[in-house]
């Protein structure tokens, strides 16, 4: 059975004035002119807003001034109110708050789900534990709410749950918790997806379902969080640290003294001389094997750069510098640093570099380390080719350009303009008739050793191969 929760606003509702006859009820997602309801339910709103109550009590307000027939409308009211996400319900034991349902998503509604207290019952392995501004937070990339955890036995006994178990068969693990209440927690837990129901042999039937079990506790987490819909706030470009925190510019500063200024392409003389935009289009593929008696040189590398990332310009965003460049990137705020390990290329000695792309100049920042070789080494083995890399473009971003201004979507925004720079890559490849692939992963430790940055400050993210084109083997 559901027990009486103890209702309360989110910390985002507020009146808009303290004439109790004529107040707005007011959220991010609602203005509500409280007029339009009866002076009882008007009572029950406004004491609602300044202490948590429970339906039952609520109800009370309202007939000390009103019939039953005003009820339907209190409990209608406080239906929608739940349905956008605006009430929260807390669980009170023995007197004291054990836990608070707070919704994530809209439309919310609560469906209880009562567990039987000899069946097994396993932790979902999408649940996950944190600290939030001072609360303990448990959530699940499964469920519309999370909970706020006020009692360290409802921690205590989510912790005895990592194995199938019977609720009957642990409660009295914990002191001063009876199978009553046990039941009951357990009850939340599996009605906010924290909990999930246990099958033979010990299995949770989450793992029963053929594409839940393809999700890694990673993923649906990171998917759930970075769209709107599980999502309760904002979600996009909010400015979250607009006169907290300085932004960066839009240039990275020279990571050392040693430079090369790099050969520029004439573009209007390119603009005639390239093949058609389709038949590039249509031409292009992953190349994995290179020329290594031909190897790229350092004048195709300086126009591959220009041709596909060099800064064109600055720009300006409402509040940071922003940049132009030949690709597409999530409010201009070109976060992805580009960096050259090379083993072999023509004019250029093996090493590794920064591409400065207003200056279209590469920066030396370290000779060929164990570390570069190693970035080396993984790209070789991520394309399962025997034959000699040439250059290993490794994309690095500055996650605070885009975390500065976005909020809930800034690492999936990057991994999109990753994607983006690589097909632009991809094309400007094509065109030159030079052999490029794009990587799907690499070791960002590894990079921000070899390069010297700090891991959570700047370091890879995305990466593409580059060379001279092997012609006499089809790498198709
Ligand atoms: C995001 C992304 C990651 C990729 N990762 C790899 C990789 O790690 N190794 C590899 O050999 N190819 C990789 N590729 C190339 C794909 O295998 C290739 O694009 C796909 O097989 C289609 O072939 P095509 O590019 O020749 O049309 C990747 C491509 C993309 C877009």
């Amino acid at each position: 059975m559901q027990p009486a929760f103890l209702l309360s606003f989110r910390d985002t509702v507020t009146a808009s004035d303290a004439n109790d006859d004529r107040f707005i009820l007011s959220a991010p997602n609602l203005n509500l002119d409280m007029g339009q309801f009866s002076p009882g339910i008007r009572s029950a709103i406004r004491s609602l807003l300044d202490e948590e109550a429970t339906e039952e009590e609520l109800s009370d307000i309202v007939l000390q001034q009103e019939e039953m027939s005003a009820l339907p409308q209190l409990f209608y009211l406080l239906q929608q109110l739940t349905n956008i996400g605006l009430i929260c319900q807390t669980l009170k034991v023995e007197g004291e708050p054990m836990a608070t349902i707070v919704p994530i998503a809209v439309p919310y509604s609560l469906e209880w789900e009562q567990v039987e207290p000899d069946r097994e019952y396993v932790l979902s392995r999408f649940a996950c534990a944190r600290q939030e501004e001072g609360k303990l937070v448990i959530e699940s990339p499964l469920a519309k709410a999370r909970l706020h955890v006020a009692d360290w036995r409802a921690i205590a006994f989510w912790g005895l749950l990592a194995t199938p178990q019977k609720i009957s068969s642990i409660s009295h693990l914990i002191p001063s918790l009876s199978t009553e209440i046990a039941t009951t927690i357990a009850s939340l837990f599996l009605s906010t997806k924290i909990l999930d129901e246990a099958t033979e042999p010990q299995t949770a039937i989450e793992d029963t379902n053929k594409t839940l079990k393809q999700w890694e506790f990673h993923d649906l987490l990171f998917h759930a969080r970075s769209r709107a819909g599980r999502n309760y706030g904002k979600v996009g470009k909010s400015y979250r640290f607009l006169n907290q925190i300085e932004t960066l510019p839009a240039v990275k500063p020279p990571m050392s003294e040693e430079f090369i200024d790099l050969y520029k392409p004439d573009i209007d003389r390119l603009q005639q001389s390239d093949r058609p935009f389709t038949q590039i289009l249509e031409e292009r593929k992953s190349w994995r094997e290179f020329d290594s008696n031909t190897p790229i040189t350092i004048q195709q590398l300086g126009e591959f750069l220009y041709r596909s990332a060099r800064m064109r310009g600055f720009a300006r965003d409402r509040y940071y510098e922003a940049s132009n460049r030949p690709y597409p990137t999530g409010g201009a705020a070109y976060e992805l640093e580009i960096y050259a390990a090379v083993h072999l290329c023509e004019g250029l000695t093996p090493g590794l570099y920064h591409y400065c792309p207003k200056d279209h100049r590469l920066y030396k920042i370290a000779d060929r380390t164990p570390e570069v070789a190693q970035l080396i080494e993984i790209a070789q083995q991520s394309t399962a080719q025997q034959n000699e890399q040439q250059v290993f473009l490794i994309y690095a971003a500055r996650f605070q350009r885009v975390s500065w201004a976005y909020e809930a979507i800034a690492y999936s925004l990057i991994l999109k303009n990753v994607g983006v720079l690589q097909q632009t890559m991809y094309l400007v490849a094509e065109a030159m008739d030079l052999a490029g692939c794009a990587i799907g992963s690499g070791n960002s430790d590894l990079f921000a050793a070899a390069a010297g940055t700090d891991y959570y400050a700047e370091t890879s993210v995305g990466e593409f191969i580059l060379g001279s084109k092997l012609k006499v083997a089809d790498s198709r």
